[in-house]
């Protein structure tokens, strides 16, 4: 409504990496958010940043950089790489549990893509007032994201603007990533909602990328409003070292889901998978900043929502912690219940993730020591068959 566009175009960028756990994978020590504080005021210092936060959930230490330089830029690449080998070395020094463990690689060649760290960059021309929130989530993956995402851009019954305000009733595009093929499609809705359900809701395969808004919006169309980080430790490290915990950036307002449409799918804890050895379904927690540190069963599973505006000078004003806010409470509790719930199935699906999904853990190990046991059945059922039918002679 009171839109002003300027031709400066800004670069939020989230890079994370689990750089080593205190104690165990719970949470992230204080030193190491402060060896991150003191490279980047360094970096902001010389002007290569505009501005900075770091903090972090669970064991997963989260920088949000304001710059100028796109997404994948190499500097602020190597900036991030920079301040996760310092923190590499602090975790290693306090003796953290698995320090460097999202760091597969020491060899920094321009990107930290592919190389363990998560990132999520959003490149636009900058409003007057341009409110954009950061969820950062531990112990799960990216199609944690693909629900509450979801519902914020193209789900009437929690986004109210999608009905009745003019400029987000034509809807968005969005682009979704198949994972295991490493191919992309954009769909948009409304008009293609139901493929759109259709791929997203198997959410280990697809997830969603990016956002865009439509021709008809008043936003340029080739400028993100929403980022999913997509890494998959999987596929980096070949072998499984540890769920991905996604962060995501979203623009609010304005033609876009106000604040609080953002933030009102998080009030349904849903099920995702990742927790205990990121082997297990359990609900996501939305979380203060105060309590983003994984207990139960190394979880359950939750999220944090960091809100910011950017000031004239592109620094960050923030961040307003969305989730320390009675308002959330009740979610908070029906994920405690759902997570008695769900830890009562013990070593049984779904609350254990099915085969497909477990082939990084030790059942394939378990498979082989047994290996010289499996006998066949085959026999032994035709004559079970052959008795059967004789008795009913
Ligand atoms: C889940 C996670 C933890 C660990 C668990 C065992 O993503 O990080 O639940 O899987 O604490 O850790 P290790 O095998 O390192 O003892
Ligand atoms: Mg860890
Ligand atoms: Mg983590």
């Amino acid at each position: 409504m009171f839109l002003v566009i300027s031709m400066t175009k800004i670069t939020v960028s989230i890079i994370k990496c689990d750089v080593g756990g205190w104690p165990g994978h719970s949470s992230t020590h204080p030193r190491l958010e402060a060896v991150a504080r003191d490279r980047l005021q360094k970096a902001k210092g010389s002007e290569k940043i505009f501005d900075f936060e770091a903090t972090h959930v669970g064991d997963d230490l989260n920088l949000i950089l304001t710059h100028q330089n796109g997404p994948d830029d190499e500097e602020i690449h190597s900036i991030a790489f920079d301040v996760f080998e310092g923190a590499t070395e602090e975790a290693k020094r306090l003796g953290l549990y698995g320090a460097g463990q999202d760091l597969l690689s020491d060899a920094f060649s321009g990107n930290v893509r592919g190389m363990g760290p998560g990132v999520a960059e959003l490149e636009f021309t900058k409003r007057t007032s341009e409110p954009i929130l950061a969820f950062l989530m531990d112990k799960t993956e990216p199609g944690a994201f693909n629900l509450p995402i979801y519902k914020m851009f193209a789900d009437p019954f929690s986004t109210a603007g999608l009905v009745i305000d003019p400029n987000l009733n034509h809807g968005f595009t969005f682009e979704v990533w198949d994972v295991k093929e490493h191919t992309r499609v954009f769909l948009n809705t409304p008009e293609d909602s139901y493929k759109l359900l259709a791929l997203i809701g198997a959410k280990e395969r697809f997830v969603i990328k990016r956002i865009f808004p439509k021709d008809e919006h008043k936003l340029p169309s080739d400028e993100p409003v929403v980022a999913v980080s997509t890494e998959k430790l999987v596929d980096v490290a070949g072998e499984y070292v540890g769920k991905d915990d996604p962060v995501a950036l979203v623009r609010a307002q304005s033609g876009l889901p106000a604040v609080g449409e953002v933030l009102e799918p998080f009030s349904f804890p849903h099920l995702v998978s990742g927790w205990m050895r990121g082997s297990h379904n359990g609900p996501i927690m939305p979380v203060s900043m105060d309590d983003a540190d994984c207990t139960r069963f190394d979880g359950p599973p939750r999220v944090v929502g960091l809100g910011f505006n950017l000031d004239v000078d592109h620094n960050l004003v923030g961040p307003v912690d969305h989730f320390d806010d009675p308002a959330f409470d009740n979610a908070r509790q029906k994920a405690a219940d759902i997570t008695d719930y769900m830890r009562q199935h013990g070593p049984f699906e779904p609350h254990r993730l099915p085969l497909e999904e477990m082939e990084y853990t030790t059942l394939p190990g378990i498979l082989d020591t047994l290996e010289d046991q499996w006998e066949g059945v085959e026999e032994d059922y035709q004559k079970a068959e052959t008795v059967n039918v004789g008795e009913v002679e």
